[in-house]
């Protein structure tokens, strides 16, 4: 079962963990918390991990930052939030909850409290004062309240916090202090309709919103998910930001995989927005399908969640959102593996005879040829009973990833994810896939990026083939590095 363990993403040592939270580089090193249960690989009561690295890379696990205080505000859980550093002391701001029955319906109430550190961030000392934000804005009836973000502008801390207003819709409400104490609401940042499906369904309730500017463009960044939602995504927004007012130019979806949820992002020493995200498991669901926060696949693994790796998020010169994986990672690359000129016909194998595994990168660049659709299978039997079809569709426009037949377990969820990617009339295609054990993440031209969950039944599972469909296509090179764990 610890074969679907992956070894070079980020993952506590057991247990569950969800949302990365409260990124920051200090004194050159970044901090990466996350949402992690002590108890158990299932979802409890979140404390905080909490992790150290110097290159992004090799992390060392440390003592956890956050843990529920009996009594107190966050009784029920040290939920997600941000590290800032206010004029040289390390500080977090996260929700903390409390479970409360309100005629007979149990929910959580959420607040938003502060922690600091005297020690460089190992041992974190909870405001006496908590919750800074002891409520809602009175006359909005929410949904939720949770994980606030923090920026400066001129000296005066900002914060968003993810929300949903009943009969409204999901909202981001921003906030205003001089000191992080002392808080005032301003507005909603950005909110949606209920139920709004053009371009994308957007829910009722937004999570961990995230804010931050690339260049003159500001970016919003949100969690969709309610007791609506089919599976949770993510959705952004590129648009101008003056006076405290975000104007979007629209709204689209960020990774157009299944399992990618609750990003966080930071900015480096280097100015460089670092962006990471929780990819939860997708198997052991029964009927229902909500098994994924506790089922006994997990519990006999031991462990449950994985972060992506770093990503970095830059505007490119057509004004499209770029992501590429961090550059750091190649530090992990082994053995490497280069071909060059394959001529791909339709519908044949062609498979790989020299490279094999199930923790690997793989950068493969396509002319699309005649093809209609072109791109890679990974973790793939012999025969070809079991594999994960990466496609990129050229008539339609459209990359996904197919898992229809990435395992015989009838517990794993299946189905075809994916979305629209144009490329230019010349443009090859690029793919940059990540391969770890369980994890698939996969970088499409710059500019698109999916992570899925894959458990192939087989051990026999570790070939890698490419296809091309409907014409000829010509693979100009792949390369394939083994990658072992840091
Ligand atoms: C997102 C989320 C957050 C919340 C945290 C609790 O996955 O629901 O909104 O703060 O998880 O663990």
């Amino acid at each position: 079962m610890n074969d679907d363990r992956p070894q070079y993403h980020f993952l506590p040592p057991a247990n569950w963990m969800n949302d990365p939270n409260g990124v920051i580089q200090w004194k050159g090193h970044y901090h990466l918390f996350y949402q992690y249960n002590p108890v158990g690989p299932f979802w409890g009561t979140p404390h905080w991990g909490h992790a150290v690295s110097p290159d992004l890379v090799r992390w060392t696990h440390l003592p956890l930052a956050l843990m529920p205080t009996p009594g107190g505000p966050d009784a029920d859980g040290c939920w997600s939030g941000c590290a800032v550093d206010n004029d040289g002391r390390p500080t977090l701001m996260y929700t903390g909850a409390v479970m409360v029955d309100t005629d007979g319906q149990l929910g959580y109430r959420q607040t938003q409290c502060l922690a600091t550190s005297t020690d460089d961030l190992l041992t974190w000392q909870k405001y006496s004062g908590n919750p800074v934000i002891p409520m809602s804005p009175p006359g909005l009836e929410v949904l939720g309240f949770r994980d606030p973000c923090l920026w400066q502008e001129d000296g005066v801390w900002y914060c968003i916090i993810g929300s949903g207003i009943r009969g409204e819709g999901p909202t981001v409400l921003l906030y205003r202090s001089e000191n992080l104490v002392q808080w005032e609401y301003l507005k909603p940042l950005f909110s949606r309709d209920a139920h709004s499906i053009d371009p994308l369904w957007t829910g009722l309730m937004w999570e961990c919103p995230q804010f931050f500017c690339l260049g003159d463009t500001s970016v919003l960044i949100v969690g969709v998910a309610d007791a609506e939602a089919p599976r949770f995504y993510t959705a952004y927004a590129l648009g101008s930001y003056a006076d405290h007012t975000f104007i979007p130019d629209g709204i689209a979806r960020f990774d157009l995989g299944a399992d990618f949820y609750a990003p966080i992002a930071m900015r480096d020493e280097r100015g460089r927005i670092i962006l990471w995200g929780w990819s939860p498991e997708a198997r052991g669901a029964g009927p229902g399908g909500t098994a994924w926060r506790d089922n006994p696949i997990q519990r006999a693994a031991g462990w449950a969640g994985v972060l992506t790796l770093p990503r970095i998020l830059t505007l490119r010169p057509d004004g499209l959102l770029g992501v590429a994986p961090a550059p750091e990672l190649h530090a992990l690359r082994g053995t490497h593996h280069r071909l060059t000129n394959i001529d791909l016909t339709p519908d044949s194998s062609h498979l790989l005879e020299v490279v094999r595994g199930d923790c690997l990168e793989i950068i493969a660049t396509v002319e699309l040829g005649t093809a209609t659709s072109c791109g890679l299978k990974v973790r793939c039997s012999p025969q070809d009973e079991e594999h994960t079809l990466i496609l990129y569709d050229h008539t339609a426009g459209h990359v996904c990833i197919d898992r229809e037949r990435s395992s015989f377990d009838p517990t794993v969820v299946r189905g075809i994810d994916g979305g629209a990617l144009v490329l230019g009339p010349e443009e090859p295609l690029a793919l940059h896939v990540f391969l770890d054990r369980s994890i698939v993440e996969v970088y499409v031209n710059g500019r698109a990026c999916l992570t899925e969950r894959i458990y192939p039944s087989r051990p026999d599972s570790l070939g890698i083939d490419l296809v091309a469909h409907g014409g000829r296509a010509t693979v100009l090179s792949v390369d394939i590095w083994d990658v072992s764990g840091p």
